[in-house]
């Protein structure tokens, strides 16, 4: 299968990037916790190589637990500020606020030492589409002072919410797009919903997905989908499926497209259990 990005306003994005990270002290980057990797443009590293970089991976509801760690600590290790986070709940928020301040630490002593009294940090989101942006953004500087999505007209001159006495965020996060360097990365992305799923074959996608289950998740998919034989060959792994889950279409046929499409789904909003894609 053949992935393709369309690239629009890339450009343009990334010369607003360039302006903006003029503005902050700290760059606040969202990953998806289940393609840590994948879901990241490596040239924000260039793009804020002079900030302190905090990491949030986000969706970690949806992610294997030991392998989030792992990554913890692969990013750790490359000097980053690493946070686990489910954007939709409040709950992470006192942390995020913690790891912002500690990221920040070396400037504000720096600032002290300057005589530069309660200068707040400035600080920017930025990842790709439906990375948890928006619902980052809402979920920790609350509702009534975010503005939601990209509505245009919205803001013409930088807004900045407040969080507190010590952090001021960006309203608008910055949008990176994925870098396909190879056809995994393309494949990961549209497992996870980030491609949409009109110019994808579901078909084949749900096989990839069944392939890579079986293998690094022995047990997730007969567990979902009750007695399965899972050293069967995908496409049988996928008719069994449509059996166990009663998807026929009209003249009493097995739709397959149906079971792929329930495959999907499932993972994607976690009922199939927590899974990563990929390991550091
Ligand atoms: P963006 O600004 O980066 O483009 O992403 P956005 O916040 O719009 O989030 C994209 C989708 O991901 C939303 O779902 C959102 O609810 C979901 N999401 C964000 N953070 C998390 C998280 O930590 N865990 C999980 N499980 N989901 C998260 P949606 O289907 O587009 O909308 P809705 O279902 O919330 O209505």
């Amino acid at each position: 299968m053949q992935f393709q990005w369309y690239p629009g306003h890339m450009t343009k994005a990334k010369r607003q990037m360039q302006e903006d990270m003029r503005l902050i002290d700290l760059v606040i980057e969202l990953v998806d916790a289940r393609i840590p990797a994948s879901s990241r443009n490596p040239d924000i590293d260039e793009l804020g190589k002079q900030k302190s970089r905090l990491i949030l991976m986000n969706k970690y509801d949806l992610a294997d637990e030991s392998v989030s760690a792992e990554w913890a600590a692969y990013f750790r290790e490359k000097g980053h500020h690493v946070v686990g986070l489910d954007a939709r709940s409040r709950a992470g928020m006192k942390q995020v606020t913690a790891v912002i301040m500690e990221a920040c630490k070396e400037k504000m002593e720096r600032d002290k030492r300057r005589g530069i009294l309660n200068r707040p940090v400035r600080a920017m989101v930025v990842g790709i589409p439906n990375v948890g942006k928006s619902t980052f953004i809402n979920s920790y500087a609350g509702r009534a002072c975010a503005k939601t999505g990209n509505k245009p007209g919205v803001t013409k001159g930088k807004q900045w919410i407040r969080l507190n006495k010590q952090v001021e965020l960006l309203d608008t996060p910055g949008i990176l797009w994925p870098k396909f360097e190879d056809q995994t990365v393309g494949l990961r992305l549209a497992l996870i919903g980030a491609i949409k799923d009109e110019i994808l074959n579901i078909d084949e996608l749900s096989l990839a997905l069944i392939r890579i289950l079986v293998s690094d998740y022995p047990g997730a998919l007969t567990g979902r989908y009750g007695e399965l034989d899972e050293s069967a060959e995908p496409v049988k792994i996928l008719e069994q499926i449509a059996v166990n889950r009663n998807c026929v279409s009209r003249g009493n046929e097995l739709d397959y497209s149906r079971a792929a499409a329930l495959i999907l789904d499932d993972f994607r909003s976690g009922k199939t259990g927590r899974i990563t894609l990929e390991r550091p």
